[in-house]
């Protein structure tokens, strides 16, 4: 298979292109860090750099490619809003740009390079099933790619194109070592790589693990806004 995946310099993507890589898969890995970039070349991962969030640097980098059966929109950064009172639009802005106006631009320059029978990933997370502290930005950005993925979902498919939507829990990563809080069942990469690689390769639509923690968030998501938000608080004191 021809596979690509933004996002690859770093956690569950820099996995992703290894595995693929080690089961023989031709794989172009995006990212900015040149010094991870080098890495995935050493390992024979084909690089491309570029900012997901700059529309040129997104169609030039990606204009020269064939076509690909595989395409992971894995790239996306995660900021909490700390202080709800002095909203900081700003940071909203940065990371809706990664996260959701980024996988715009690449589904622009890669659309066109996805034959029938090729499937399309998207990156959402498990944080939009229901509204978590400080995830504001974070949560709206994945909510936004969840619709993304489940409309492209309907419109892909006669086309004969799968569309997968990944929404993980906690994965060890540099993004989650950042975190200050604790982190139920955080899995490590390799492990969410094992897991994303198999539910793809069954053409799963919608991809959530651990599945102790997703299902258990999915059920606190269906609970009223106002039982939710009397279980958050009292965590949030403990
Ligand atoms: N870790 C988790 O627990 C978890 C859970 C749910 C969902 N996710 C999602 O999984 C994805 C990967 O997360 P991760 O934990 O592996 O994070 P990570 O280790 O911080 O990796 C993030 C990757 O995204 C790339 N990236 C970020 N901003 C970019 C930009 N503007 N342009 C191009 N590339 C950019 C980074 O590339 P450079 O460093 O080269 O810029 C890096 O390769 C994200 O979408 C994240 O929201 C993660």
């Amino acid at each position: 298979m021809r596979v690509l995946i933004t996002g690859a310099t770093s956690g569950i993507g820099r996995q992703l292109a290894l595995d693929y890589r080690a089961e023989g898969h031709e794989v172009f890995g995006c990212g900015r860090n040149p010094a991870a970039l080098q890495e995935l070349a050493d390992a024979g991962i084909h690089p491309l750099a570029f900012d997901a969030g700059e529309r040129r640097q997104v169609l030039e980098s990606l204009a020269e490619l064939a076509s690909l059966d595989l395409v992971i929109l894995n790239a996306g950064s995660c900021e909490y809003i700390d202080h709800p009172r002095q909203f900081d639009g700003a940071l909203l802005q940065r990371v809706m740009q990664t996260n959701v106006i980024g996988v715009g631009y690449c589904l622009e320059a890669l659309l066109p390079r996805l034959a029938p029978g090729s499937r399309l990933a998207l990156m959402g997370s498990i944080a939009s099933e229901l509204p978590l502290p400080r995830a504001e930005a974070y949560g709206a950005s994945k909510a936004a790619v969840a619709y993304l993925a489940r409309t492209l979902a309907l419109d892909l498919r006669p086309h004969g194109i799968g569309v997968s939507l990944i929404r993980p829990g906690f994965v060890r990563t540099p993004l989650t070592d950042k975190n200050d809080f604790a982190m139920p069942m955080r899995v490590e990469a390799t492990e969410a790589s094992r897991v994303i690689r198999r539910e793809l390769a069954r053409g799963v639509a919608e991809i959530h693990f651990p599945k102790r923690f997703t299902r258990l968030l999915k059920l606190l998501g269906k609970l009223p806004d106002r039982a939710w938000q009397r279980i958050a608080l009292k965590g949030l004191k403990r």
